[in-house]
């Protein structure tokens, strides 16, 4: 594990005289230099042939037996029946180049045999306790965890998801603040529960129920916000919304280092160091959702928060963490962590030993596939391309007197790419 951190700081070390500047722009600096062009790696698997019932039966029970709010994408929805490395198969065999990742959580590789193995010894062995007895998986994993963090943030708390792990890290806030006040970001997505809801802020992700304390800052969206990726003008709000719109205190800022179900939309540079000023100096805690944005996706560094040069006082993982198992995190300091003592908390199958013995699988190929810096050769590589795509439309927009776009902006508006490609 101690290896995971060396290798991160070491690509990060490379990359902090430029914390002023966007992720994108941290990689496309690196393609512009040695580019790695990226390989695909050796593939040689052909999955069983299929025998179970047929997408138009499984269609009609979804829509007699599942809640009408499932929605599927495409009109011939596709019928997944076997995942290897990056490869989706459907029910006649036909291979896809999965760039989804199951909402951005296959972090390495669909049914990675190490994984697999981990899951199935532990399942052999002892599948559910609790944590109410002892296990090594859930010691094991909470210790590998935090030696991925830098600062004091070593104690963990698991949950099934990256909702409850919000949920928690927002009432852990107020808390230990003693105030109700939370800051998100306009475009957020942070989960669909009484609380997490409040926080998130796309209107399609809201439903008419009560959602309190919760005020939404401007986005600093470097793309199309009024600052354009000067953070610390975007950062000014956050202090109006505390000085107009709370009793002068807060319980906290919550923010992912780069919105996913916003976009993929990156907070503009130098708007979390500003932020999280002014939310400390009113007595609030600083939550870094890394539910997308960690685990080594973004290839300059393993947590999002790293790129803007902040350490936060709570951070939530989840997706990620497990490759597709269910389970979520909430690290934190061990002071803060001390004010769930105030009464029992609990949760049944957070932290069991099949998640935690797969989480640390998967911590570990991480480190062994050096999985951090293939995202940054890939994505580096597929950011160039997809520069060189806005330069091209932009010249052509700017003759039409059209907007700036970003690349992928222009990428999914252009030619409506599925994330799922036939291969
Ligand atoms: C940034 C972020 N936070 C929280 C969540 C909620 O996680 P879950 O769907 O596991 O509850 C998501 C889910 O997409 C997310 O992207």
């Amino acid at each position: 594990m101690q290896r995971i951190i060396s290798r991160s700081r070491l690509l990060s070390r490379g990359l902090d005289s430029h914390s002023r500047r966007c992720f994108s722009q941290l990689l496309s600096q690196r393609a512009d230099g040695d580019v790695n062009i990226p390989k695909m790696p050796p593939f040689d698997y052909t999955p069983p042939p299929y025998e179970g019932p047929s997408s138009a039966e499984i269609l009609q029970k979804r829509r007699e037996f599942l809640s009408p709010s499932m929605f599927y994408f495409y009109n011939n929805p596709l019928h997944v029946i076997d995942g290897k490395q990056q490869y989706l198969f459907d029910e006649n065999g036909r291979r896809y180049l999965d760039a989804f990742g199951g909402i951005a959580t296959v972090c390495c590789g669909h049914c990675h045999p190490d994984v697999v193995e981990a899951i199935l010894n532990q399942t052999k062995r002892l599948q559910h306790s609790t944590i109410v007895y002892l296990h090594h998986a859930i010691a094991e994993f909470a210790e590998a965890l935090a030696s991925t963090l830098p600062g004091d943030l070593k104690v963990v708390f698991f949950t099934n998801s990256g909702t409850e792990a919000n949920e928690l890290a927002m009432m852990i806030a107020r808390l230990y603040t003693g105030s109700h006040d939370m800051i998100s970001l306009r475009n957020a997505y942070h989960g669909n529960a009484a609380g997490t809801m409040g926080a998130t802020a796309q209107s399609n992700w809201k439903f008419n129920v009560v959602q309190s304390g919760v005020h939404h800052a401007m986005n600093p969206d470097p793309y199309r916000g009024i600052f354009g990726s000067d953070g610390e003008k975007y950062a000014k709000d956050v202090q109006d919304l505390i000085d107009y719109g709370t009793c002068g205190q807060v319980a906290g800022f919550i923010a992912e280092a780069i919105q996913g179900v916003g976009g993929i939309l990156e907070l503009a540079p130098g708007y979390l160091p500003a932020v999280y000023d002014s939310t400390r100096n009113v007595g609030g805690l600083c939550i870094a959702d890394e539910i997308q944005s960690g685990f080594a996706r973004t290839g300059s560094h393993f947590w999002g928060f790293e790129a803007h040069g902040v350490v936060p006082d709570i951070v939530t993982m989840a997706k990620g963490i497990g490759n597709g198992l269910p389970i979520g995190a909430v690290v934190t300091t061990p002071e803060i962590a001390q004010v769930l003592t105030q009464r029992s908390y609990f949760n049944t199958f957070g932290g069991n030993p099949v998640c935690t013995a797969g989480g640390l699988a998967v911590l570990r190929v991480l480190e062994k596939e050096k999985l951090q810096e293939n995202a940054c050769t890939v994505g580096s590589y597929l950011k160039k391309r997809l520069k060189s795509l806005q330069e091209k439309h932009e010249n052509e927009d700017e003759k039409k007197g059209g907007a700036r776009r970003s690349p992928l902006m222009l990428a999914s508006g252009a030619c409506q790419a599925p994330l799922v490609l036939a291969c």
